[in-house]
């Protein structure tokens, strides 16, 4: 079988010898395609590719019909929001992904956006301590409980809430459950958002939640821009001096935001939270077992097409 691994964003050189291996010891050929620059070479490198990993990479209608012997994609990585799942559903494509693989890279950056906005991006300012501070964790998945630890132990109070989670099973990992985004968005100096992008979720964080939260608070988002209703964002920080905003991949907004607010807004140059070695061997490999079981056994664990 020939299986395509195309990034855009390329992962660690060890992350690549290692997918290597693992695809040619079970006998199958490897083709990277990186750094590419427009969805016409995605489409050309995929026409004869029966397997492919991805990360963001948008895996379109388009590409999926240029590729009639793809029988399998794992994005490697948590968010599948990039893959067009009805057309792959439609072909008999099995879309997996790799959760948990990458989480503790997110979580580490969504800690180290609290402390970097809360000493004012490292200008001499005088800044203020996370410690004692409350953190709120909206969606209790793998990157919010390990947010979630990694704050408790910093000191911080932690709250949080999942539309799909009880109560009883935030408390068991230690952290307070509230009901709702208003409750934690209303309580919380800062929120650290970790929900997916879905037709429910996109655009649902906006004013009414932001101007919400209480005097000096901070919001954090290492999950999707797309979750953002960016005018309703920006009104809340217009109408709020003290609120802030700390972004893993720029608003569509960003130059306006950035002449408005200053250090007030911080957005990475590029999408971050999962960029380290590690993240990239755990999702890398993981992708790559994943597709040799399913050819094997026909292992369709991660399937989120189904
Ligand atoms: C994910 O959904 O796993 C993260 O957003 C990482 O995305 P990336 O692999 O494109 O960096």
């Amino acid at each position: 079988m020939k299986i395509l691994l195309a990034t855009q964003k390329p992962f660690a050189a060890a992350a690549v010898a290692g997918i290597k291996n693992i695809v040619e010891t079970a006998g199958h050929k490897l083709s990277v395609l990186e750094k590419y620059s427009s969805a016409d070479e995605l489409a050309k490198a995929a026409a004869d590719a029966d397997a492919m990993i991805v990360r963001s990479d948008k895996v379109t209608e388009e590409i999926v019909a240029a590729a009639p012997r793809l029988k399998i994609i794992v994005r490697a990585g948590a968010g599948y929001d990039n893959i067009d799942l009805k057309a792959c559903s439609a072909k008999g494509i099995v879309v997996m992904n790799t959760p948990g693989q990458n989480s503790n890279a997110v979580a580490e950056l969504a800690i180290a956006m609290m402390i970097f906005m809360s000493r004012g991006q490292f200008t001499p300012a005088t800044g203020s301590e996370i410690l004692g501070k409350t953190l709120g964790i909206q969606a209790f998945g793998n990157v919010g409980r390990l947010v979630a630890a990694k704050a408790a132990a910093l000191g911080m109070k932690v709250k949080a809430t999942d539309p799909f989670l009880s109560a009883d099973t935030i408390a068991a990992a230690g952290v307070q459950p509230v009901d709702t985004a208003e409750e934690l968005y209303s309580s919380c100096d800062f929120v650290s958002i970790h929900i997916p992008a879905t037709p429910q979720t996109v655009k649902s964080i906006g004013y009414s939640l932001v101007s919400s939260m209480p005097q000096g608070a901070t919001l954090i988002n290492t999950a999707r821009k797309e979750v953002i209703d960016e005018d309703g964002l920006f009104k809340a920080l217009e109408q709020r001096e003290d609120l802030k905003y700390a972004t893993d991949v720029a608003p569509d907004n960003l130059a306006q935001m950035s002449q408005e607010f200053g250090l007030r807004v911080f957005a990475t140059p590029k999408k971050m939270g999962a960029q380290t070695a590690e993240a990239n061997i755990n999702a890398g490999l993981a992708a790559a077992r994943q597709i040799v079981g399913f050819f094997k056994d026909g292992d369709t664990t991660f399937q989120v097409n189904r």
